[in-house]
């Protein structure tokens, strides 16, 4: 896998997802942070017998192996164990654990979404941390996508159509006898060569079978998404793995009303969750708000009101940067966490279900906690680029 080691690096990390509540700080990786230290990997791997540590999480009481040089996530999915992830590159702290005893290392990058404060109260990374002994941790488990098998399998292009000047709506159609099983709001990845992959939330919900919808932005200088509006071509067959993710609607309480807030083409998970709610008949109460720097990415804002407007227990509302003038449109002019908080000045009673740019993800996360959100009942996916963007690029806000 083409990971970028840089040895030495100094950056400003957003305070993501905390298992302790700290601020941003400036992290120096070096080789001596303890616990959770930033180290060569090739000095991990010359010792030429493969070790194996157990990990015990006490929250479940759970026990898995992990094999050196296996990140901890990595092998308690191998063994069925679901912890929760998103990004799997260290900078969306979805898999943010607690290290109640022994010791962990970095050996890829420095663990991009954890300060220093955080490493030294025993928070760990686990999509990232390799255990250097046997461990255990505190962490909480996901029960509902644990027996959703995750498959390889190529998926031929049937529908490429703009929604937006930079937004295409990808239709791809799984081989006949072929069935996806996922739930609403997980992701999948497109396999590319030299073991690259670039995440995608399912934007179709899971009744509509073999056909799956992406909704995928062009990134400026992208080089999938790039190739995805110039070359790729109707017919043509991608690679895909799926499902994956954790970020589904939780129904264990299921008295509680939901908030979904969605950045760009982070609507695209909303979409299909809402369309598996409507399917389900299930009328819990649900806002969805969709902001964007302008109308045109609100690229399905019919649909979006339509929902609202059949639905009573359904609210929408949009948000853009741009100064909107279309007096057809009700629009919040400013950041979409800000008209959550508008209407919702205290949301101690939502769960809340974000997804989108990191930035809008992390100082959304950060302002609901504020604002009374409790911290175990938000749920989010962030869009962070693949794992093989070097660490620099990940760093930067983006
Ligand atoms: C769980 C999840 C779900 C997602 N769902 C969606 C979705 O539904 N829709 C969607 O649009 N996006 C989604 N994303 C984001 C999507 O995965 C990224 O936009 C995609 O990976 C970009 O791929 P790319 O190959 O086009 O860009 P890359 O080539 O990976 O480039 C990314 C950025 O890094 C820069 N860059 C790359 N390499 C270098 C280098 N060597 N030096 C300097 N800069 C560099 C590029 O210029 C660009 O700005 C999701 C992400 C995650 C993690
Ligand atoms: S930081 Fe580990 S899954 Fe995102």
């Amino acid at each position: 896998m083409n990971r970028v080691i840089e040895a030495s690096v100094e950056i400003m990390i957003p305070n993501k997802n905390p298992c302790c509540q700290k601020s941003g700080a400036k992290v120096t990786t070096s080789a001596t942070i303890h616990p959770g230290s930033f180290s060569d990997p090739r000095a991990m791997r010359s010792t030429g017998v493969m070790k194996h540590y157990q990990v015990k999480n006490i929250n479940s009481g759970a026990v898995f192996t992990v094999n050196e040089g296996e990140s901890i996530l990595s092998a308690a999915l191998r063994q069925g164990v679901m912890l929760p992830y998103s990004c799997k590159n260290g900078t969306c702290g979805s898999c943010k654990g607690k290290l109640e005893s022994g010791d962990v290392h970095y050996p890829f990058h420095p663990p991009l979404a954890l300060n220093r404060e955080e490493i030294g109260e025993g928070c760990a990374l686990l999509c990232q941390a390799e255990p250097t002994e046997d461990l255990e941790i505190r962490v909480r488990e996901i029960e509902a996508v644990r027996d959703l098998q995750v498959r390889k399998m190529p998926a031929r292009v049937i529908e490429k159509s703009l929604l937006a000047a930079d937004v295409m709506r990808l239709k791809i159609k799984l081989p006949s006898a072929q069935r996806l099983q996922f739930l609403a709001g997980q992701y999948l990845e497109i396999l590319l060569p030299e073991d690259k992959r670039r995440a995608f939330s399912i934007a179709s919900a899971p009744h509509s079978e073999d056909i799956i919808e992406l909704h995928i932005r062009h990134v400026e200088g992208g080089g999938f998404t790039g190739w995805v509006f110039d070359e790729l071509k109707v017919r043509d067959i991608l690679r895909l793995e799926a499902p994956l993710g954790t970020f589904f609607v939780r129904n264990d309480r299921p008295e509680r009303p939901m908030i979904m807030m969605g950045g760009g083409t982070g609507f695209a998970p909303l979409k299909s969750m809402i369309e598996d709610l409507l399917s389900h008949n299930d009328k819990r109460p649900l806002h969805l708000f969709w902001g964007a720097r302008n109308l045109d990415e609100l690229y399905m804002h019919e649909q979006a009101q339509q929902w609202a407007d059949e639905n009573p227990h359904i609210q929408f509302s949009s948000a853009v940067m741009e100064p909107a003038n279309d007096g057809a449109r009700a629009t919040f002019d400013g950041y979409v966490h800000e008209a959550v908080l508008q209407q919702y000045p205290d949301l101690s009673g939502f769960d809340i279900y974000m997804s989108g740019p990191p930035a809008m993800v992390d100082t959304g996360r950060a302002a609901f906690i504020e604002n009374g959100a409790k911290e175990r009942r938000i749920f989010f996916d962030s869009f962070e680029f693949g794992l093989d963007v070097p660490v620099r690029v990940l760093a930067k806000s983006h």
